[in-house]
This record gives C-alpha cells, structure tokens and sequence, in this order.
C-alpha cells in the first residue's frame, strides 16, 4: 500500500462503541478514554449502557442499538458489567459474546516494571474459547432439588479456537501452545476439544504443543509458570485461570483482554465491575488501558498504542504514581494524568 494512503486512513478519526460499565467502570473507561485521546487519537465514542442500567432504562439488558453499533463499528471498549449471583438476569458478557460471535478471548498475562508480583518474568497468553461449553449457563431444574448444567462442545467451535490459538502464536513469535482440558474425566466433551487440538497442531510444526490436564495445569501455573507460553482452552477454564494468572503478575488491575470475532472486536479487562471499591475513584485503570492498547493496534494505531505504552512503562518504572491495589497511593485519574504527562 502506497505510504500516504496508509498514513491517510490511520490518521482517520476512527468511531468507536464504548461501554462505560458498572461499578468502577466508568472511572477506569474515562481514565483510558483521557489518554487515548491525549495521545492524538481521533475517536468519536459512541457511548452505550448494557446489563441493569440498560434493564432500567429500556427494558432489556442487552438493546438491539448497543449491539448494532458495535457491527457498524466493529470496535467496542467496553468495562465490565455486573451478574447477580444466583438469580437474576442472565450474563450480558455471555450474551454480547454470543450475539457478536466473539469466540477468542484473548489474555495476555504480563508482568510490569516496579510491581510487586511473584513472577516478574512472566509472558503467558491465554486463548479462551468464548462462545460455549458450561459457561454459558444453559441450566434447568429437572425436578425440585435437581439441577442439570449443559455442557455443550462442539467440533466446529473447538476447532477454530484452536486454529485461532497457533495462528497467534504463529503471529507472534511463540514457541508453544498448551492445551488445557479434563479429558480424563470429561471423556466425551473435553475428548473432543483435545481431538481437534491434536489434528490442528498437525498443521503447525514449527510450534510445540503439549496438553495439560486442568488441575495440574493449576499447579504448574502457580509453582512453574514460565514453562508455559499459550495456552487454550474451553470457555470456564479460561474464566477461572486468567483470574489465577493475573494474581501471578500482580492481580486483577493488570490483566487486559480481547474478544475477537468476524464480526468485531470487544476490548475489555479481565476483572469485573469490583463493587467493594467502586465509586471511589481509587480502581486501578491498567487492565482496561492496556485492553486499550490492544484495541489501538487492532485498528491499526500502533503508533499511538506504543507511544502510550512507553508512557505507561516509564509511570510504572518510576514507581511513584501506583495505585493502592500496587501499594502506591494514587488515584485512578493521577495515575492517568502522570501517563498523559509522561507522553510530554
Ligand atoms: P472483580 O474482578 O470485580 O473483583 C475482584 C477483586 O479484585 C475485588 O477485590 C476488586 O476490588 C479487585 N479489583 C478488580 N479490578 C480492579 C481494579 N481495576 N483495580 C483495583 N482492584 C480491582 O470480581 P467480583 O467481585 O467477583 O465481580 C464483581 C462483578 O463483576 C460481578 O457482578 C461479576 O459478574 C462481574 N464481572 C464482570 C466481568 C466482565 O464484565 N467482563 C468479568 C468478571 C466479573
């Protein structure tokens, strides 16, 4: 592509769906909006409620608009939504994903500069497959005092995540992927997500694989981790161990996400709406920034993106505009503002 061209769209103002969210949501999207904008994104932020602002409001937790924008846009920032536990409504992650076709969920588990953490080594991604298996929650009660939970895994679904799990490593230079099931109890359902890893695996060579049974995995994340480099896996295990791996690397303000369909993209933490410190302003905004990042090379403002990730570093580096989950004693607009004025 001829170079003016290409500066010409990059330097285009992008439209953009942005989910503020619940709880600390709206602190840590402002935060991040604040600094992709001071670092010279054009971006016109079409904003949208979901889950119980958007039941409130419209009647329905998921609005027909807040999801055709995202297809017209193909982008969305989006913080995280809260899920009554146990009764109530049903996950409007899950349905967004659903919806979207968001099946890879993308995590990558990194430690940063000056962060207390146990491994400040660690480089791990986790491919979660998004779209099915028991965390969609189809469940219903048989009789009174029975439940049953359906665990759906399909080829075709168990397949392309696996596919899209070597194709990143492929991408980016990684040396292994790990699948990671229970196939020794689930022989039938996890029998068949590792039966399409290993006939994928054929077609990449050049990459190792290995599979690991989950507990185990468990135990290896937290004692040995540096043996791993991508690992994929079914929907429920990609919940719980992207939770474990971001207490590896110093918790759940650090780890950043993706969801990445043929329809779109929804970038967004790993953590959720973190009720107990909501409304304070003391939420540590990296993760959903960080998401950010991620959403900034996706539409191909990798300029932008490193020039805000150098400024990131160098606050994280100097140590002194920490949030408290880090020990500092920053709040989330400091910490955003030492960014912005590190980006001169
Ligand atoms: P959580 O991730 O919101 O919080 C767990 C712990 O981590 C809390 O102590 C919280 O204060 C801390 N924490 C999380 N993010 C932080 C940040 N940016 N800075 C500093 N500390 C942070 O998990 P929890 O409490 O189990 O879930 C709360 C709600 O969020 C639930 O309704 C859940 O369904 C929802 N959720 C939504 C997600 C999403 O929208 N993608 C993902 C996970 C949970």
């Amino acid at each position: 592509m001829n170079k003016e061209l290409r500066s010409d769209i990059f330097m285009a103002k992008h439209t953009i769906t942005l989910v503020p969210g619940d709880g600390i949501g709206p602190e840590i999207t402002s935060a991040t909006v604040r600094i992709i904008e001071a670092a010279g994104v054009d971006v016109d932020w079409e904003t949208h409620i979901l889950g119980a602002q958007a039941q409130e409001k419209y009647g329905e937790t998921l609005p027909a608009d807040a999801i055709e924008s995202i297809k017209r846009n193909r982008v969305a920032l989006k913080g995280p939504i809260m899920t009554p536990v146990g009764k109530g409504f049903t996950s409007v992650n899950v349905g967004l994903r659903k919806a979207l076709d968001l099946y890879a969920n993308v995590r990558p588990v990194k430690a940063l500069p000056n962060v207390p953490c146990r491994y400040p080594e660690l480089d791990l991604v986790i491919v979660r497959e998004n779209t099915e298996g028991l965390y969609s929650g189809l469940e219903h009660i048989v009789i009174p005092g029975v439940v049953e939970s359906l665990k759906i895994i399909t080829e075709k679904a168990s397949t392309r995540i696996v596919k899209y799990a070597f194709e990143f490593a492929r991408d980016n230079g990684r040396r292994k992927v790990t699948a990671v099931h229970k196939a020794n109890i689930m022989k039938l359902s996890d029998g068949l997500f590792l039966e399409c890893f290993e006939r994928v695996a054929k077609d990449y060579p050049e990459i190792e694989k290995e599979d690991k049974i989950i507990d185990n995995c468990c135990m290896q994340l937290v004692m040995r981790p540096e043996q791993f480099d991508v690992l994929v896996m079914e929907n429920l295990y990609g919940d719980i161990l992207s939770d474990l791996c971001a207490g590896l690397i110093g918790g759940l303000g650090l780890a950043p996400g993706a969801n990445i369909g043929e329809q779109g993209a929804v970038f967004e933490a790993v953590h959720g709406s973190a009720p107990d410190i909501a409304g304070q302003g003391i939420a540590n905004p990296t993760a959903i920034l960080m998401s950010g990042l991620m959403m900034l090379r996706h539409i191909g403002e990798i300029d932008a993106a490193e020039k805000i990730e150098k400024a990131m570093l160098a606050v994280f580096a100097e140590g002194k505009s920490l949030t408290r989950d880090l020990g500092g004693t920053s709040n989330t607009a400091d910490f955003a503002s030492a960014i912005i004025a590190q980006m001169g």
